[in-house]
């Protein structure tokens, strides 16, 4: 999954050099999978390889102003991450992006599991990603990058040579990263007892029918636990 996640955000790979560089054995606080709400893909078919390996799910959390619905799962153990899976509730978009996106989930494969790296198992023209993006930023990114890791976050609370996120934001910007704040967490969401910075999402070349484009990818996360 990191070599899934860092192939389209490469920023992560060299932030993690120059830490590991620097004497830190990184662990991550949370692996955040993004998909879209159809029961071949959705966050229960994805997380089933989870749980058969211990991770434990918790409360499912819904959004009063987003078509989303998100879920975290308690890792089987200490120094694990734990794991975020978010769903587009697909039946809450407009008839048309609904249109795209019911074209792509009809190019899944009749069986199989739900793989998390399983990579974008649809073609997608740039004219319908580009139709999706002007309504949902998530909608596009899913149909261009397929159900996948959105981001990893490290637990800034392994870090041994940085007192505190205020740190580690001034070296990463000294070594010429741009930061962008989280946005603030909402009450019973997954990340409501989170103190977390964000890189600036990373771009990357992406492949559809007519074109190659560079297109929006995914950021580092860095999150502290307020225990
Ligand atoms: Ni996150």
């Amino acid at each position: 999954m990191w070599r899934d996640y860092t192939a389209i955000t490469p920023q992560a790979e060299r932030i993690h050099r120059l830490l590991t560089q620097r004497g830190e054995i990184l662990c991550n606080d949370h692996i955040a999978l993004r998909t879209f709400g159809a029961p071949a893909i959705g966050l229960t078919a994805l997380a089933q390889p989870f749980e058969a390996l211990g991770w434990r799910a918790g409360d499912h959390h819904c959004y009063a102003d987003k078509p989303l619905r998100a879920c975290a799962w308690r890792p089987p153990g200490p120094g694990m991450p734990q794991l975020v899976i978010s769903e587009l509730v697909v039946g809450e978009l407009s008839p048309t992006a609904q249109a795209v996106i019911d074209g792509l989930l009809a190019q899944l494969p009749a069986t199989g599991e739900a793989w998390a790296t399983a990579g974008r198992p649809w073609q997608l023209s740039h004219a319908a990603y580009e139709a999706l993006a002007a309504e949902s930023e998530y909608a596009a990114w899913v149909a261009a990058f397929g159900a996948r890791v959105h981001h990893i976050a490290v637990d800034v609370a392994s870090l041994s040579t940085f007192p505190d996120l205020a740190a580690l934001t001034a070296f990463l910007i000294e070594h010429g990263f741009a930061l962008d704040p989280a946005e603030p967490a909402r009450p019973g969401s997954p990340s409501q007892h989170l103190e977390q910075v964000r890189t600036r999402v990373d771009a990357v070349t992406v492949g559809f029918t007519e074109i190659s484009a560079r297109i929006p990818s995914c950021y580092y996360e860095f999150a502290r636990r307020c225990r």
